[in-house]
């Protein structure tokens, strides 16, 4: 069990906390979350208020100033005007902030003002996207500026992507302490949750203006990689169920493993290339230099081989019908409108239990486990994004860039989710 304790937070540098009037807000906040009105976000406020340190300043930002002022008076924080059309108060929102945490989705939609913005101004930013193509088009335009500003620019700072890095990381370590040789690593998901509608909306905009091409690529989150062709086709995403041999059951490709590989490959790349404050070149030297990171999801009690199909060719034919404009609009009209999700009991009931099992070169393996309390879409990435912006807050981040989470807060962000208590992790 990892050791439990939660960082004592730091002292920050910012002034007290201040209601704003309009848009622009005089205070310098160190947290200013956006998204706040919408489902995510409503769930994030009421986490920073429930576990921010009191010296800590943190506003809620959003685009109808009723609704932010109405959530700014509920939990005593500040507020900001900022709708992301407007340049203007996105740079405005950036300068009001040390941190903007920001949920206000589908990322490609909203999401490129206000990086832009933070960048510009060097405050640091994370985010709940799980949009591959964005995420990538961050790298392409900020990476390098970030990176000489010692900006954090996290995009995937929840559910999406933060337990998979962290079963990586743990297993490096492990595997580095035993003198192993890492060859594979694959995680097993067992979830119980709901879906909101932002991240339908989200779906369907990749669906939509997704570049395939980028999204079939398993390096398309390191742009710089050389990977030959043949290299990246061997590292392509699971497309049938296999036998785990660790929960003793047939097991189905998990369908936000795509995401999660790539997230991975970044954060293994960067670290690779000494380009990873937090995760040192040192700890990749037990990874087979082909080391692959997949994802499955465990779909029936027994040993279930004709629901590990059944399941992979749901989530094909899911995704078949997403790609239709019908598929689209009929997906739009019975699920979740924007603004809605699970309700508070689904949220409560969520679960996640993760089996990372890491097979080691010479035929040894071992498990890494993580379990985290809530809906997996909702309570667990709302407390992960939360525990980012504390430290980020608390000027954790070890450097700047466009990281992966684990790669800018490396064992800070594992101690401070341990030390959440709902989110355990185990070798
Ligand atoms: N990684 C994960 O595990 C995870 C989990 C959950 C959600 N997500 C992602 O998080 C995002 C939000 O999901 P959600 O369910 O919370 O969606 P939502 O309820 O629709 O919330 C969207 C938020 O964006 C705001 N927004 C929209 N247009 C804006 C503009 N022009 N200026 C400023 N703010 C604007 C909305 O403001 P209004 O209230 O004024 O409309 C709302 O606050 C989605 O992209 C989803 O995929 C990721």
């Amino acid at each position: 069990m990892m050791r439990a304790t939660r960082p004592a937070p730091t002292r920050s540098r910012a002034t007290t906390p201040a209601r704003s009037e309009g848009r622009v807000s005089s205070a310098r906040f160190d947290i200013v979350l956006l998204g706040a009105t919408g489902f995510a976000g409503g769930h994030a406020a009421a986490r920073l208020h429930a576990v921010a340190p009191p010296e800590l300043s943190w506003a809620v930002a959003g685009r109808r100033p009723d609704a932010v002022a109405a959530l700014a008076e509920q939990y005593g924080c500040g507020s900001v005007h900022a709708d992301v059309t407007d340049p203007q108060a996105m740079e405005q929102l950036a300068r009001s902030a040390r941190v903007v945490l920001s949920t206000a989705g589908p990322f490609a939609k909203y999401g490129n003002p206000v990086v832009d913005a933070c960048v510009a101004a060097g405050t640091h930013y994370a985010d709940l996207t799980g949009e591959v193509p964005f995420m990538r088009g961050l790298i392409d335009r900020h990476h390098g500026a970030a990176q000489l500003s010692g900006t954090a620019i996290l995009p995937a700072a929840g559910f999406d992507s933060v337990p998979p890095e962290v079963a990586t990381f743990v297993a490096m370590q492990e595997a580095g302490r035993r003198g192993a040789t890492l060859e594979s690593l694959r995680t097993v998901y067992r979830l119980r949750g709901g879906l909101n509608g932002g991240t339908l909306a989200s779906v369907i905009d990749i669906m939509e203006n997704g570049d395939r091409r980028l999204l079939a690529d398993p390096y398309s989150l390191v742009p710089s990689s050389t990977a030959t062709g043949p290299e990246r086709r061997a590292l392509g995403d699971p497309t049938r169920p296999v036998f785990d041999s660790t929960g003793q059951r047939y097991v189905a490709p998990f369908f936000m493993g795509a995401i999660n590989r790539r997230v991975v490959r970044r954060m293994i790349e960067l670290a690779r290339a000494s380009e990873s404050p937090a995760v040192p070149q040192s700890l990749t030297s037990c990874l087979a230099q082909d080391f692959r990171y997949d994802e499955y999801q465990s779909v029936s009690k027994g040993r279930g081989w004709l629901a590990a199909w059944t399941a992979t060719a749901t989530l094909g034919l899911g995704a078949g019908v997403l790609s239709t404009g019908i598929g689209r609009r009929l997906a739009q009209r019975f699920g979740p409108a924007p603004g809605e999700g699970p309700s508070d009991e689904a949220l409560r009931r969520g679960l996640t239990e993760m089996t990372s099992t890491a097979f080691l070169k010479g035929g040894e393996s071992f498990v890494v486990r993580q379990s985290m309390q809530g809906d997996p879409g909702n309570a667990a990435t709302v407390r992960i994004l939360v525990e980012v912006g504390l430290a980020l807050a608390a000027g954790e981040a070890q450097g700047g860039g466009v990281l992966t989470p684990l790669s800018a807060l490396g064992q800070r962000l594992v101690d401070r989710l341990a030390s959440t208590g709902e989110h355990t992790i185990e070798v």
